[in-house]
């Protein structure tokens, strides 16, 4: 749970979120009883990342990422827990893919791990790695499921962090290779890309002060390592266009509404710059080539981020939709340099002290955030990109009962809920067009190892990685097949 306190931290005043109702929209969650039915053709998706689902992290030649080193670092996981086998995904994917059947689902967010297919992060493709995910691309189209790769959920190889990593400029020119080298592999197929998986939580939790991985503690190497993804962001999206037209490409974001932990004035204002921080610092360069006004000054951009003339340029990128990473909300206090970022200034706390519900991990159950954020990111973004709620969900460690099923039934109550408020924020007219689990799989969660369930899918990690269907899939099952709420 701390991980997440201090990753999503975030800010949030109640202005930042409300957005006017569309006109002439009425909303369907008022009717009260009856079936909510989602838009026609909206897709019903689960989420999954490579280096928490496939293991197989010494098979057909792929390189060892920092994940793999870090996870391996002494105390630094529950119980130890690496990905070294995870789910086996990499043996198994066909198994996978028949459960996203089972589970009536018509999209599937995965990642590719650069490391299979550049080892050293540069240079000539590993074409083990490329059949790889040709193979899982073919077997999700002939499931009738559209795939929606991710081509950078944190494992970035291990050589490059060796170069400098993130901070080093170089690095958005190696991931720009690599996007290209994707892009034609797969782009005769894949119509639907995500370039990054959470930017702001990979640079936070890699550079930021008080967090401990991977990377070392370092304000200003954060700041220099988010201003290279962004320049990573822009090229890798030209890139990935430059392929076929029909390209739809873009990246997820961890975002969050932000509510000030109290009602001065200096709270409100750390809740809006936080806002700024955490939801906008991927968004605004590549929408308008700049940063958003009010966090770090101006002038000392390229002093603090690196940033060259032309960077605006580069960075640009007219993103084909916006994906939403939503798990709770922020409480932003005022702190001055509580966190080494120049003019931050901000603490912000993961949930409400006080919440009412929370899931295993400890995290607030706020379903109408999900609305909230969803009406702030159609503001933020002018309006003109639709979206895509491309992870939420939750960890409940319900273990299977004598009779082998998992009656994960709070997990059921907190979708149920999560998805009243889509309901609802599609009722009003935004332009949401899917919806994905976060996960798929009961999978490596990071700092947390195997301890925190979040699948559908509960797995048996002890006994020959047994897959079961929980409660909760079943259920979410029913609504991906009839694409109502009941
Ligand atoms: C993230 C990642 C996932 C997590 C999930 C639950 O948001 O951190 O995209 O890898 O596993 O969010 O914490």
């Amino acid at each position: 749970m701390r991980r997440r306190d201090l990753l999503r931290s975030a800010l949030a005043l109640p202005g930042v979120w409300l957005a006017k109702r569309l006109p002439g929209q009425t909303s369907p969650a008022a009717a009260g009883g009856e079936a909510i039915c989602f838009p026609k053709g909206f897709l019903w998706g689960a989420s999954t990342s490579a280096y928490q689902i496939e293991g197989a992290v010494r098979a057909d030649g792929r390189g060892e990422s920092i994940w793999d080193r870090f996870s391996h670092t002494p105390g630094v996981t529950k119980n130890g827990a690496t990905g070294d086998i995870a789910c086996d995904s990499y043996h198994r994917y066909r198994d996978d893919v028949a459960l996203l059947r089972a589970l009536n689902l018509s999209a599937y967010r995965f990642s590719i791990a650069w490391p299979r297919i550049q080892p050293s992060g540069q240079g000539a493709p590993n074409q083990k790695g490329l059949d790889y995910y040709r193979r899982l691309v073919d077997a999700l189209l002939k499931a009738g499921i559209q795939p929606l790769p991710t081509l950078y959920h944190w494992d970035i190889p291990l050589a490059l962090i060796e170069a400098g990593g993130w901070p080093n400029r170089d690095t958005a020119g190696r991931f720009t290779d690599y996007a290209a080298i994707m892009g034609r592999t797969l782009g005769d197929r894949v119509k639907h890309w995500a370039i990054f998986n959470e930017p702001k939580a990979a640079t936070h939790y890699g550079y930021l002060p008080q967090h401990t991985e991977p990377c070392g503690n370092d304000a200003l190497k954060h700041l220099r390592a988010s201003h290279t993804i962004n320049l990573a962001q822009g090229q890798a999206f030209a890139a990935l266009k430059s392929m076929a037209t029909a390209i739809q490409a873009s990246s997820v974001f961890d975002l969050s509404p932000m509510f000030p932990a109290t009602d001065s004035e200096a709270d409100r204002a750390a809740a809006e710059r936080f806002h700024r921080f955490q939801n906008l610092w991927y968004i605004k360069p590549a929408l308008e080539g700049r940063y958003p006004e009010g966090v770090v000054p101006a002038e000392r951009l390229p002093e603090l981020l690196g940033f060259r003339d032309g960077d605006e340029r580069l960075m640009r990128a007219e993103l084909d939709y916006i994906g939403i990473n939503y798990y709770s909300r922020y409480f932003v206090h005022h702190a001055p340099l509580a966190n080494g970022v120049p003019g931050l200034d901000v603490r912000p706390v993961w949930g409400a002290r006080d919440a009412k519900e929370r899931t295993d991990f400890g995290w607030e159950v706020y379903p109408q955030g999900l609305y909230e954020i969803i009406a702030t990111m159609h503001r933020e973004t002018g309006g003109k990109h639709v979206l895509h709620v491309t992870e939420n969900g939750a960890a409940y460690n319900n273990p299977p009962h004598a009779d082998g099923r998992i009656r994960d039934l709070k997990k059921i109550d907190f979708l149920r809920a999560h998805l009243g408020a889509l309901a609802r924020a599609t009722g009003d007219g935004y332009p949401v067009r899917s919806y994905y689990c976060w996960s798929l799989l009961d999978n490596f969660e990071w700092l947390q190892g195997y301890t925190q369930r979040f699948g559908l899918v509960y797995v048996d990690f002890e006994n020959g990685q047994k897959r079961t269907i929980k409660e909760s899939g079943r259920w979410y099952a029913r609504v991906a097949g009839t694409n109502q709420l009941i």
